[in-house]
């Protein structure tokens, strides 16, 4: 793990409202997994005075890209940045998705910007030797960033693009006409949509491993302000920063879905 003074390369709006922004971090790149996340203190002083988390996108050779959506304070300084301005990094945080194992088919759901760790997973399941699915849920399709994908099938809220109806509803339907065999689902976007996706993988008993994006504070497990409830374990709650972002899906209850 690293804390860094990095320098932005660029930062770009790849669909509305939604932006990717790069900075240069050989560490980084070298050593970050699918699933794993950094903490960027957005610019020096008090405000905001905590750091935001935000998953890894892509990395290529010394770039490291994370793609956001401007919600407050943090994000909508993060989408102002120029080439050259500095941001601070700690990293790469958190438990990264398993792409190793037998599995063969790996399908992924993402839900608006859940989106974001999933081009550095394809990347990786695709040199594990797996065949992919992406299936991609957004409110509008002029909200979707689907850059560095293959296999996309895409659902709107709206149905302005694709499927009109939820993402897991597409990949519901899509499965059944379409059965993979020896097939693992890996998913990320809000509580609602990971609930989802959590009991259709039971019903059809397909293993899954789910992202949680919740409010973070330290990322380090000191503040204890990001617990997940457990089905079972030592203790009633695990900690999203230091035992996830990434989890099985059978070993957590998700509260608020
Ligand atoms: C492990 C992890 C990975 C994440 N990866 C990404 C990512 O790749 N891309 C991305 O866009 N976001 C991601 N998030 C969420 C991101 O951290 C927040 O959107 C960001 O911190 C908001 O900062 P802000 O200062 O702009 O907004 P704030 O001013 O802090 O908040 C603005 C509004 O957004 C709400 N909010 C803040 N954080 C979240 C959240 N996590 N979920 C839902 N509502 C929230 C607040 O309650 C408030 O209403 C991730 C979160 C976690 C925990
Ligand atoms: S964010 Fe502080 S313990 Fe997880």
């Amino acid at each position: 793990m690293i804390i860094r003074d990095v320098e932005v390369r660029n930062v770009q709006e790849v669909a509305r409202g939604i932006f990717v922004l790069s900075f240069v971090s050989l560490e980084l790149s070298g050593s970050t997994l699918p699933g794993q996340f950094i903490n960027v203190l957005v610019q020096k002083g008090h405000e905001p005075l905590l750091r935001r988390p935000f998953s890894v996108y892509r990395v290529e050779e010394e770039t490291v890209e994370i793609i956001f959506n401007v919600v407050g304070k943090g994000t909508v300084l993060l989408a102002a940045k120029k080439r050259g301005d500095i941001i601070n990094i700690l990293g790469p945080l958190g438990i990264p998705f398993g792409t190793g194992g037998s599995f063969r088919n790996a399908i992924l759901i993402a839900g608006g910007l859940g989106i974001a760790p999933m081009p550095i997973l394809a990347e990786h399941l695709r040199k594990n030797g797996k065949h992919i699915e992406v299936f991609a849920g957004a409110r509008s399709g002029d909200q979707l960033a689907l850059d560095h994908l293959e296999n996309t099938h895409i659902a709107t809220d709206d149905g302005s693009r694709g499927y009109h109806g939820t993402v897991v509803a597409l990949a519901e339907q899509y499965l059944r006409e379409h059965p993979l065999s020896e097939a693992k689902i890996f998913a990320c976007g809000p509580i609602r949509m990971l609930a989802a996706v959590s009991a259709y993988a039971e019903s059809v008993t397909i293993p899954c491993e789910l992202s949680l994006e919740g409010e973070m504070a330290c990322g380090i497990g000191i503040c204890q302000g990001c617990p997940v409830e457990r089905l079972d374990g030592a203790t009633r709650y695990a900690l999203v920063c230091t035992e996830g972002p990434t989890f099985d899906s059978t070993t957590i209850i998700l509260r608020g879905a």
